[in-house]
């Protein structure tokens, strides 16, 4: 199934006429589409940062392991949010680890990659990039007169660069 396919038949998925939300359905269906695109990210970046707090190596090990679960923590406790809101608004949360492999527009991160200066600036760049698609959902969302996801979105942002910037300045970059 290509990404077109795995992506068009989750936005297909009609959103509910009776929600809570007083926005109007195509809004809805936009906004619901998009965060399931934040959602199989996350749940992506879940498993890679899991990965990295297993496997990596070096002199920064004591602080980048349990620096590393706190993160995953972190990321899981969004992606609960991000699926909670889809359903909020009439939507269906498409949160499984197959439609996640799918459809996640980070990079895979290469298990072989331990050494923790690697392994951190990885994670940088998957961090950045899921940066980009909150702010896109979010822009969409303010767009779409939908406050309230965009104000979730800025929140998860918020701690997401706070835990970007712990992450380069454990590196000293
Ligand atoms: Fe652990």
């Amino acid at each position: 199934m290509t990404r077109a396919t795995v992506k068009s038949s989750v936005a297909s998925l009609a959103v509910r006429t009776s929600t809570p939300s007083a926005l109007n359905e195509a809004s809805r269906e936009r906004i619901v589409a998009s965060l399931n695109e934040r959602l199989a990210e996350g749940v992506d970046l879940h498993s890679q940062v899991k990965v990295a707090h297993w496997n990596v190596k070096g002199a920064t090990f004591p602080t980048l392991h349990p620096l590393l679960d706190t993160f995953a923590a972190q990321v899981a406790q969004w992606n609960d949010e991000l699926a909670e809101r889809a359903v909020i608004l009439g939507g269906t949360a498409c949160g499984t680890a197959r439609i996640a492999a799918r459809s996640s527009r980070l990079a895979e991160l290469p298990v072989e990659v331990q050494r923790d200066v690697e392994l951190a600036e990885l994670l940088i760049a998957r961090f950045d990039a899921y940066s980009e698609g909150l702010r896109d959902t979010r822009l969409m969302a303010e767009e779409s007169g939908d406050v309230d996801t965009a104000d979730l979105l800025t929140g998860i942002l918020q701690q997401h660069e706070k835990n970007g910037w712990f992450l380069r300045a454990t590196l000293g970059v």
